[in-house]
């Protein structure tokens, strides 16, 4: 299993001061050198943490693969097919939301999808659908042309530890079970954390995780201790 790194959240810590810090072509750099085999970033409607410029950055100096998350807009698919990612991941978008909810309704608006998403296949670039793991969007996902889904982990994160962990965990082993049947590759995340992310390795053939906040809420404890300890050293 592969694990893509997202690193929205440093955008969003380098946007609060509206500043350079933390460099997120550093942060994206730090990544792959230490295991990570693609960056993911989701260019927001609202541009509310990565920037287009850093897109194009991006893009330029990142060593293993580019996924770049994005909705269903016309500016945005404009950019993809301008940058050439080495892969988008199509999500549901909300302005108000905090983070992605949900999956995208492929069932719904199949043919819509699959007209979108048309352009995106013709420049060589890979489509992964960002959906529940729910029947129906698997099928419908299967004709679209996308050759990957992304199933949506969020309700089994939030499930895990109580008595619902096992309903949600088999929702994705079936899911993904169908998905592969029909030809689709598998990729997983959203609320993935250092215990959750265990059970992955239950479903077969999975092949890539898409991983966030967590590793980024980790790294402000495995580097708190250093950055004070120089900060303590310089002023002494
Ligand atoms: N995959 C998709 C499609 C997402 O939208 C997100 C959140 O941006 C993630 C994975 C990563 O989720 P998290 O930050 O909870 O690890």
């Amino acid at each position: 299993m592969l694990l893509g790194v997202n690193i929205d959240h440093v955008a969003t810590l380098r946007n609060a001061r509206g500043g350079v810090e933390p460099d997120v072509i550093k942060a994206a750099e730090i990544c792959e050198e230490n295991g990570g085999t693609s960056i993911t970033t989701h260019l927001r409607e609202d541009r509310r943490h990565i920037k287009d410029q850093d897109v194009r950055t991006l893009i330029k100096t990142i060593k293993t693969k580019l996924n770049l998350e994005m909705a269903m807009a016309r500016d945005i698919q404009n950019i993809a097919l301008e940058i050439k990612p080495h892969s988008i991941c199509l999500v549901p978008e909300k302005r108000q939301e905090i983070t992605t909810e949900g999956g995208l309704d492929v069932a719904g608006q199949t043919e819509r999808v699959s007209a979108f998403i048309k352009p995106i296949l013709d420049a060589g670039i890979i489509v992964s659908l960002f959906i529940d793991p729910d029947e129906d969007q698997v099928q419908a996902s299967a004709k679209t042309g996308a050759q990957f889904i992304e199933m949506h982990t969020g309700t089994y994160s939030e499930a895990f530890g109580t008595d619902r962990e096992e309903e949600e965990f088999l929702k994705l082993k079936n899911a993904a079970g169908l998905a592969q049947s029909l030809g689709l590759k598998v990729n997983a995340g959203h609320g993935l954390n250092y215990e959750n992310v265990l059970r992955m390795h239950e479903i077969p053939g999975l092949y890539e995780l898409n991983i966030g906040h967590s590793i980024i809420s980790r790294a402000v404890f495995t580097g708190l201790a250093g950055a004070v300890r120089e900060m303590a050293r310089l002023i002494k």
